[in-house]
């Protein structure tokens, strides 16, 4: 049982290994959409959001389908950093342990072209790069010393140059790039790997009136793109895959013209 008196996914066994991800921010978009897909594949899930009843009926659904066990929900606030290091312990004793730890929790707070917002700002910087650092830090200590394990976050498109449309998210995602790619030069001599995704547009809440999106996937043609990369325990994956080539040229467009356009 978890402490919340809930039933417990079945042990892994010598005969019956079973794989165990954390997700967090899965209560809807892609991370719910990895969540079904993952509990498909085998995992035994912790699901995690501020959204409980969300959660809760995507548990429902995930186990009703599995005919067992397989989705727990956390309920849960990246910001409430403190509660991370008991929270993660007790998701290890539920699942019996770990092998994949997915950050999927982002926001993208809209600001006009010539506002500047710094409790928009703030939120951002909170949600999507220090509960970040809250989460990955522990899990890649953990896995450091385990020499084993994999770790997912989503970056985006997005964080690869400084736009004029939402400078704050922008910053956000080149910080957890960064980041990213310093606990990957750090973990891979351990055996463990980190894969960045950064998707283009996806038709999620996250960019309900964005204008100009285009090339636009569902969470789930994202998830499929995600789950094939951490099965071939990539470094990084776009998706859609064109989003590779079109970044290259992206970032070798000289700030003197990239300044002038509008997007
Ligand atoms: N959609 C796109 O076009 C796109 C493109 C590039 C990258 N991404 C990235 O993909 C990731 C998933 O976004 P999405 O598009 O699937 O949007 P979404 O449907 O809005 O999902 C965002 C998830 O983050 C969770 N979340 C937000 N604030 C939280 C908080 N304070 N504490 C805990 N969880 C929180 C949300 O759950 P609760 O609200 O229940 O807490 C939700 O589960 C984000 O990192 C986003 O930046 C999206």
């Amino acid at each position: 049982m978890t402490t919340n008196s809930k039933p417990l996914p079945p042990r892994a066994t010598p005969l019956r290994p079973r794989r165990r991800a954390i997700i967090v921010g899965a209560s809807s978009g892609i991370g719910a959409a990895l969540a079904r897909r993952l509990a498909r594949e085998g995992y035994t899930l912790a699901l995690l959001a501020r959204r409980a009843d969300l959660l809760a009926s995507l548990c429902e659904e995930i186990n009703l389908a599995a005919g067992e066990i397989r989705a727990l929900a956390y309920p849960h606030d990246v910001t409430d950093y403190d509660s991370a290091p008991n929270l993660l312990q007790r998701m290890l004793a539920d699942l019996g342990g770990l092998d994949l730890f997915v950050y999927n929790t982002g926001i993208s707070l809209p600001v006009g072209l010539k506002k500047y917002d710094f409790e928009k700002d703030r939120r951002t910087t909170e949600v999507n790069y220090l509960g970040a650092l809250a989460w990955l830090n522990l899990v890649a200590a953990m896995f450091q010393s385990l020499k084993s394990g994999q770790i997912v976050a989503l970056s985006s498109v997005a964080g690869e140059r400084g736009r004029v449309g939402n400078p704050s998210y922008n910053a956000s995602k080149a910080a957890l790039t960064c980041y990213l790619e310093a606990l990957r030069n750090r973990l891979s001599r351990y055996g463990v790997n980190v894969l960045t995704a950064k998707p283009g547009f996806v038709d999620t809440n996250l960019i309900v009136g964005a204008k100009g999106a285009f090339w636009v996937i569902s969470a789930e043609q994202a998830a499929a793109d995600i789950c094939r990369a951490i099965r071939k325990r990539r470094q990084q994956v776009y998706t859609p895959a064109r989003w590779r080539l079109v970044m290259l040229i992206v970032r070798n467009i000289p700030s003197f013209i990239f300044r002038r356009l509008i997007f």
